[in-house]
């Protein structure tokens, strides 16, 4: 089983973390303007490399936008690297290196990799939003990642 660890991207990451979703879907790259997102989340700090034994394989996009709680923004694995819990023990690392006591995140009903890989490390259902993509409703998860107690 390969080792997986997060690190902080640099700019120098850019090129790497655009070619990662441009490669997942061109039309949402270029259509949700994820070039500029990107660009932003590296100088913001908040784009996460996923290395499996040091080489890379995906990134995280995590922040705390949505009601100030730890949010996965995006998570995207290589394809090659997809379905082997890689996903998983990724977002246990975002989850552990977060500043709140929960961390959100949503996918759409149609994701049901992402929402299986959620299951599987913790996470429980939250609730559901229509109307964002049509017909593919918004699916919210969360994770109580520490105890209340040990917050600071
Ligand atoms: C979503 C993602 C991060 C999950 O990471 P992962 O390492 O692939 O997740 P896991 O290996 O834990 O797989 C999760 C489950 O999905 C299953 N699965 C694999 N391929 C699947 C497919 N094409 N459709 C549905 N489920 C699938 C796996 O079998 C696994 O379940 P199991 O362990 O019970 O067998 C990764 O697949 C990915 O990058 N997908 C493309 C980008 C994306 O959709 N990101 C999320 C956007 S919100």
């Amino acid at each position: 089983m390969e080792t997986i660890s997060l690190r902080k991207a640099t700019p120098k990451d850019r090129a790497l973390v655009v070619d990662f979703d441009y490669n997942l879907s061109k039309v949402e790259h270029i259509e949700l303007k994820r070039a500029e997102k990107i660009t932003k989340a590296i100088k913001d700090k908040e784009c996460f490399i996923i290395l499996a034994d040091n080489s890379a394989v995906g990134f995280v996009l995590f922040d705390y936008r949505f009601f100030d709680q730890g949010w996965i923004e995006l998570i995207i694995l290589e394809e090659k690297h997809r379905g082997k819990g890689i996903g998983g023990q990724a977002i246990l690392l975002i989850c552990q290196q977060s500043k709140t006591p929960k961390v959100f995140t949503s996918t759409n009903s149609s994701n049901t990799q992402m929402q299986k890989a959620l299951q599987k490390v913790g996470f429980s259902f939250a609730g559901k939003i229509n109307g964002l993509d049509e017909g593919d409703p918004e699916l919210f998860y969360f994770k109580t990642t520490k105890d209340r107690k040990t917050k600071n």
